[in-house]
C-alpha cells in the first residue's frame, strides 16, 4: 500500500529558504496555505446552505521576495518550471497551465485595488493534485499571503478567501463556491469549521482528540467531474427559479424546506426535484451533525455522513463506482464511526472517521479491500485538523 509521504513542514520551509536563495537569491518569507477534506454539506456552498470542512495538514508554501519591477517571476518546486507574470497586464480567463492560480490572484488582488509590488516566488506543496482536497485552493491562499505580504498589505482572510474564490472562477474557469478558500483561511487546529456561506459567518467545533481524519484516494477522477459540476449549479438554479414562482421572496435552495419542496414536486423535472431534495435534506444534515459534535455524538455525526453519502448518490448523482466501494468497505469496519465521498465527486478522495489507536490498521484493512475490488492501489492519508493560512515561523 503506497502511503502520503509525510510532510514535513519545517523541513519543506528550510527547502524553500534554500531554493529561494539558489534561484533568486537573498533571503524570502514563507507563507503557507492548508489543503482541506469536507466532514459534511457537499454541494451546498453555492446554494448559500452550510458547510462543515476541516483544514488538513497538507500544505503549500510560497517562498516570496521583493522585484524593484513590476513583474512576478515564478518557480514551482512541483512542476520544475519558471513562468513571468507582469502585474498591471493581466485579464480574466483561463489558459489550463498550473500559473493560472497565481496569475488569477495576482490580477484578482490589483482589480479589488489592492496595488501588489514585483516579487519572486518559490511554490511548492504536497496536497495532492486533482483528488478533491482543494490544492487549488491552497496554491491560490498561499500566493494571496506571499503577495499581499511582500506588498506591506494587510486584508482580513475572509475578503482574501472571496478573492480567491474569484480568481479560481474567472481564471481557471471552475464555477466553485467559498468553502475551499474559506476553511484554508479560518481553518483552525483541532477544528471543524461549520459556515453559513451566505453571511460567511462561522463556527468551529472541537473534534474528539482521539479521532483522526482517514482519507483515502480512489486515485480515479472522471473526465466530466467540470461538467457535471457546472450542470448540477445549473439545476440548482432552475430550481430556485420555478420555486421561485410559488415561493416568493426565495434566493437559493437554502430558503427552501422539505415540506414545500415535496408540495411543488409537480413543478419539477425529476431530475431537478433531486437536485433540490439532495441540497435541502443536506443543509439540515449540517445542523444536525453539527449538534451531535457538540454532544460528542461522533457515531451520530457519522450516521449523518452515511446519510449524506447516500444523498450525493442516489440525488445528487455526484458519486461513482470507486467512490461507492471506497465507502462500502469503510462502513463494514466496526472502528469507522462515519464515512463519506468528500468534495465534488466523480472521484477523488473519501472521508473516514476513526479512533487514532486503530486507524493504522483500519487503514490497510480499507486500501487491501479497494484494490482487491477494483484493482486500483490506492493512497491513503491519515491526517488532524489543521490551523489556517500562516507566515511559516520556521
Ligand atoms: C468543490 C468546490 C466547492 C464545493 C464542493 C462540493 O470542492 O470547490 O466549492 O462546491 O466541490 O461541495
Amino acid at each position: 500500500m503506497q502511503n502520503a509521504q509525510r510532510f514535513d513542514r519545517a523541513e519543506v520551509v528550510r527547502t524553500l529558504h534554500t531554493r529561494y536563495e539558489n534561484v533568486y537569491g537573498g533571503a524570502a518569507t514563507v507563507y503557507g496555505a492548508p489543503g482541506r477534506v469536507n466532514l459534511i454539506g457537499e454541494h451546498t456552498d453555492y446554494n448559500d446552505g452550510f458547510v462543515m470542512p476541516a483544514a488538513i495538514d497538507m500544505w503549500t508554501y510560497a517562498a516570496v521576495g521583493p522585484r524593484p519591477d513590476r513583474l512576478l517571476r515564478v518557480y514551482s518546486e512541483n512542476f520544475q518550471a519558471s513562468v513571468d507574470i507582469a502585474l498591471g497586464k493581466i485579464a480574466p480567463g483561463k489558459t489550463g497551465h498550473w500559473s493560472d492560480y497565481v496569475r488569477g490572484v495576482a490580477g484578482v488582488l490589483e482589480a479589488h485595488g489592492h496595488t501588489l509590488r514585483g516579487a519572486n516566488l518559490v511554490i511548492q506543496g504536497n496536497v495532492p493534485l486533482g483528488s478533491g482536497l482543494s490544492s487549488s485552493a491552497a496554491i491560490e491562499v498561499a500566493t494571496a499571503f506571499a503577495l499581499l505580504g511582500n506588498s506591506g498589505l494587510q486584508v482580513d482572510r475572509t475578503s482574501i478567501a472571496r478573492m480567491c474564490q474569484q480568481a479560481e472562477n474567472e481564471y481557471t474557469g471552475t464555477p466553485c463556491g467559498i468553502m475551499d478558500q474559506f476553511v484554508s483561511c479560518h481553518g483552525k487546529e483541532g477544528h471543524g469549521l461549520m459556515l453559513d456561506c451566505r453571511s460567511l459567518d462561522y463556527h468551529l467545533f472541537p473534534l474528539p482528540p482521539a479521532v483522526c481524519l482517514l482519507i483515502c484516494n480512489t486515485m480515479v477522477k472522471h473526465e466530466l467531474a467540470n461538467s457535471e459540476y457546472a450542470a448540477r449549479r445549473r439545476e440548482c438554479q432552475e430550481g430556485v427559479r420555478i420555486l421561485g414562482g410559488v415561493l416568493p421572496g426565495i434566493r437559493a435552495l437554502r430558503d427552501v424546506g422539505l415540506e414545500d419542496l415535496e408540495r411543488y414536486k409537480g413543478l419539477l423535472t425529476p431530475v431537478v426535484f433531486k437536485r433540490c431534495r439532495h441540497v435541502i435534506s443536506e443543509n439540515g444534515r449540517v445542523q444536525e451533525a453539527a449538534a451531535a459534535l457538540q454532544r460528542a455524538d461522533i457515531d451520530g455525526f457519522g450516521r449523518f455522513m452515511a446519510e449524506s453519502h447516500r444523498s450525493l448518490r442516489e440525488d445528487y448523482e455526484v458519486s461513482c463506482r470507486e467512490l461507492d466501494i471506497m465507502v462500502n468497505i469503510a462502513q463494514e469496519q466496526p472502528e469507522i464511526h462515519g464515512a463519506r465521498m468528500t468534495g465534488g465527486g466523480f472521484g477523488g478522495c473519501t472521508i473516514n472517521l476513526v479512533e487514532a489507536a486503530t486507524a493504522e490498521e483500519v487503514r490497510q484493512r480499507i486500501a487491501l479491500g479497494y484494490e482487491a475490488e477494483t484493482g486500483i492501489k490506492p493512497e491513503t492519508y491519515l491526517c488532524r485538523a489543521s490551523q489556517g493560512a500562516e507566515q511559516a515561523t520556521h
